[in-house]
């Protein structure tokens, strides 16, 4: 199967965008709720209608960038916060943006991904962040897909996967899940391990 722009557009159009939760995670909520620095440079990458970056920029964090692969759920954000510095949506494919950030948000996109991506995807984490920067969210702890998004995982394979370029500082079940994600996704923070 081809993850491809046409693929995700294709399910915003048609509108099977289950993961779509219409408001701020509860897990990436509380994280940002402690956050004091408002000039963090941060990204939500597969950001989709990104909740999250409307509630970081509402908050005073004006140093976000969202990246997607489809324009859509960027276009709708713009509709939502028309002030949004446009320079800070990414229309593009992850895997091609070269930048760096103190922190990068994760939920929902990796297990959007084929599995086959993951070691690439952990690489291009590590490339994305600062010195000591931060990988903070939420992944799956479930078996869930084989064959099309989303797929899942279990906390010893993203050990594995993680533990060569991050410290591993937290990756406990979330006590804070959505009702629907309770006991099924993992809360993580890991930094960037030095070159
Ligand atoms: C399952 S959705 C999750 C959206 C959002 N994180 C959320 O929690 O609602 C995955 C998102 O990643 C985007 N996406 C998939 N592959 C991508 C890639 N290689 N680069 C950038 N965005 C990508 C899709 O267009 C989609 O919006």
């Amino acid at each position: 199967m081809n993850l491809d722009e046409s693929f995700w557009s294709e399910r915003y159009l048609s509108g099977q965008t289950g993961w779509d939760i219409g408001y701020v995670s509860t897990p990436l909520k509380e994280y940002i709720d402690q956050l004091s620095d408002t000039d963090l440079k941060i990204l939500i990458p597969g950001a989709g209608n990104s909740y999250e970056a409307e509630y970081l920029y509402n908050k005073g964090f004006k140093n976000v960038s969202v990246i997607d692969i489809s324009k859509i759920p960027l276009e709708n954000l713009l509709e939502r916060i028309p002030e949004f510095p446009k320079e800070n949506l990414l229309h593009m494919d992850f895997f091609d943006l070269n930048e760096t950030y103190d922190l990068i948000l994760e939920q929902t996109f990796f297990c959007a991904q084929n599995p086959e991506l993951r070691k690439k995807y952990v690489s291009k984490m590590h490339d994305l962040l600062r010195p000591n920067g931060k990988l903070v969210g939420v992944l799956f702890n479930i078996p869930l897909n084989n064959d099309k998004p989303p797929f899942g995982g279990n906390k010893s394979e993203y050990r594995s996967l993680f533990e060569n370029k991050f410290i591993i500082v937290i990756m406990e079940t979330a006590y804070n899940s959505i009702p629907q994600r309770d006991g099924n996704e993992l809360f993580v923070k890991m930094i960037k391990k030095g070159e």
